[in-house]
C-alpha cells in the first residue's frame, strides 16, 4: 500500500470509528434504540429513548421558535399524514418519485443504479444509467453477477383506507409534509388574513420506501421533517431564495454546529427535482460524506398551479389590493433526524480525565457539548451521599427547579462518576448538595464546559438559572 492510500484508509477508519462511537453512546445512554430490537430489529427504523425524545423535542422547539414564534410573517400547521390520493398525482409524486433499480441476476439482490455508478466515481445521468452500467462493466457488488436493466421503483408507501382493499381504496403515507401545506394555502389565508409574503411551517413524520437506507438515522424509511413554505410575489423570488439560505445557515450556526463542518451546495441544473427552479443544500460533514441536512428550494408556482388544475379550486391571492397572482414558493426543508445526528456528532468530544475521585481508572472522558437549549437535561441535582438530610434538601431543590427546567436527580455512585455521566449526556449544569449546604444553605454549581464552580445560595437558584437560560 502506498503512503497516500494508507493515509486515506486511516482517515476513513477514524471517521467510521467516530460514527460507531456515536451509535454506541446513543444506545448506551438512551438516545436512540434500534426499532423492534427484541424481534431482531426492523431495517433502518429507530426508536428515540428517554434522552433522545428530549433532544429531538428541543430541536423541534428551537426550530419552531425561530421559524414561527419569533416571526410576524409565518404561521404553523399540523396536517394529516393520510391525504387524498389525488394530491400525489398533482404533486408529481406518483409519476416521478422514483429510484432506478437494478437486480443481480445471480443473487437477486437489488441496488440503486445511480449508487453503483457513484461508487465508481461516475456521475450518473438518469437517461443513461443502463448504458453507463454496461459501458463501465459494473457487476453486482455482492457476488459479481450480471445486473438487469434499470427499472423504476416508486418510493411511496401504499396502504388501503376502509374495509375493502382494492384500487379505489389505495392511499399513501406522505413522503413529505410540504403537500399538506399547499392544500391548506387558501384555508390559512381565509382564516388569518395573511398577505404575501408569508409562510406556513409544519413539523411531522414522512415516509419513503428507501432502497438503500442507512448510516444510522441519516436515511430512514420513517423520519421527521421541519418544513416551511414561504409564499411570495413571483417577481421577488430571487431575493427571498437568498434570504432563506442565510436564515437557515445562521440557525445551524447559532444552534452550535461548527462552521467548518457546514457547506452550502447549489444544485446543478440537471440535478434539480421536478418542482424546483433552483435549489441549494445545506450540507454537513458527516463521517460518511458531506451530505444534505436541509434543502432550500425555489419551487416557482409549480405546486399551486398543479393543485389548482387537479382540484379545480383557484389557488391565487390578491396582491397589492388589485392583481390576482399565483404565488411562487420558497421552501426550507430540513430533517429532524439528520439534524439530531449532526448535533450529536458536532457536540461529541473526548477529553482527558477531569471529573473527581476516580480519574486514574479511565483514559478519556466523553463530553457532549450540546447547545444548552438542545441539552436533554438542563440541571442535575446531586446529593453528595444518601444521608437523609442531604437527600431532603436535594429533593426540595429538585422539586423547585423541575417546574421550570427538565431536571434529573442522581444519587448512585461516586460524585466523579456522576459528573461523568452528566457530561456524557450534555447536561450544562450539575448542582451538588454537600454537608456544608446543610449549614450555609448554599450549593455548588458546576459548568460542563468551563468546569467553573459557583457557590450559590439556595434562595438564589431560580435567578441563577434564569440568568443562564433566559427563562
Ligand atoms: N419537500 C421537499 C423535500 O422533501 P427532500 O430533499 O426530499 O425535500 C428534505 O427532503 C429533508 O428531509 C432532507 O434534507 C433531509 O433532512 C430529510 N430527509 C429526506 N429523506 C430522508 C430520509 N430517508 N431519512 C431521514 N431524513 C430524510
Amino acid at each position: 500500500m502506498n503512503k497516500k492510500n494508507k493515509k486515506s484508509n486511516q482517515k476513513a477508519s477514524a471517521k467510521n470509528e467516530r460514527m460507531e462511537k456515536i451509535i454506541s453512546l446513543a444506545k448506551r445512554r438512551g438516545f436512540i434504540f434500534p426499532s423492534s430490537e427484541i424481534y431482531g430489529g426492523l431495517n433502518s427504523c429507530y426508536d428515540y429513548g428517554p434522552l433522545g425524545v428530549e433532544l429531538k423535542n428541543n430541536i423541534k422547539k428551537a426550530w419552531w421558535r425561530e421559524m414561527v414564534q419569533l416571526r410576524k410573517d409565518v404561521v404553523g400547521l399540523d396536517s394529516a399524514i393520510l391525504m387524498h390520493p389525488k394530491i400525489w398525482e398533482a404533486s408529481g409524486h406518483l409519476a416521478g418519485f422514483h429510484d432506478f433499480l437494478v437486480d443481480c441476476k445471480e443473487c437477486r439482490k437489488r441496488f440503486r443504479a445511480d449508487h453503483l455508478l457513484q461508487a465508481k466515481n461516475i456521475e450518473p445521468e438518469f437517461r443513461q444509467l443502463d448504458s453507463e452500467i454496461k459501458k463501465n462493466k459494473i457487476k453486482c457488488p455482492e457476488c459479481g453477477g450480471d445486473l438487469t436493466d434499470a427499472r423504476e421503483f416508486n418510493l411511496m408507501f401504499k396502504t388501503f383506507m376502509g374495509a375493502v382493499e382494492d384500487e379505489t381504496a389505495k392511499i399513501y403515507l406522505r413522503p413529505e409534509t410540504a403537500q399538506g401545506i399547499y392544500v391548506n394555502f387558501l384555508n390559512v389565508i381565509n382564516s388569518t388574513s395573511k398577505k404575501l409574503p408569508f409562510g406556513i411551517a409544519q413539523i411531522g413524520k414522512a415516509f419513503r420506501n428507501e432502497i438503500t437506507p442507512g448510516n444510522f438515522v441519516f436515511r430512514m424509511r420513517e423520519f421527521e421533517q421541519m418544513e416551511m413554505q414561504f409564499f411570495i410575489n413571483p417577481n421577488k423570488s430571487d431575493k427571498w431564495f437568498k434570504y432563506w439560505q442565510g436564515e437557515r445557515w445562521d440557525w445551524y450556526l447559532r444552534m452550535g454546529l461548527k462552521k467548518e463542518n457546514l457547506n452550502l451546495r447549489p444544485h446543478a441544473q440537471d440535478e434539480l427535482a421536478h418542482y424546483a427552479k433552483a435549489a441549494v443544500d445545506i450540507e454537513y460533514n458527516f463521517p460518511f460524506a458531506d451530505s444534505e441536512l436541509e434543502g432550500i428550494h425555489n419551487r416557482g408556482d409549480f405546486d399551486l398551479t398543479q393543485h389548482e388544475k387537479y382540484s379545480k379550486y383557484e389557488q391565487k391571492t390578491i396582491e397589492d389590493g388589485k392583481d390576482k397572482v399565483t404565488p411562487f414558493i420558497i421552501e426550507t426543508s430540513g430533517g429532524v433526524d439528520r439534524s439530531f445526528l449532526a448535533f450529536l456528532l458536532d457536540a461529541y468530544e473526548e477529553v482527558d480525565p477531569r471529573s473527581g475521585d476516580d480519574k486514574s481508572k479511565h483514559d478519556k472522558e466523553i463530553v457532549l457539548r450540546l447547545h444548552q437549549d438542545l441539552s436533554p437535561i438542563k440541571v442535575t441535582v446531586l446529593p453528595l451521599s444518601k444521608k437523609p438530610d442531604l437527600e431532603k434538601l436535594a429533593t426540595k431543590i429538585f422539586d423547585e427547579l423541575k417546574v421550570y427546567y427538565m431536571c434529573a436527580y442522581d444519587v448512585t455512585g461516586g460524585i466523579g462518576k456522576r459528573y461523568r455521566r452528566q457530561d456524557e449526556i450534555g447536561t450544562p449544569y450539575c448542582l451538588t448538595v454537600d454537608f456544608e449546604s446543610l449549614k450555609d444553605n448554599q450549593v455548588t454549581i458546576r459548568d460542563r464546559d468551563t468546569m467553573k464552580q459557583d457557590r450559590v445560595p439556595v434562595s438564589d437558584l431560580r435567578g441563577y438559572f434564569l440568568n443562564k437560560y433566559g427563562y
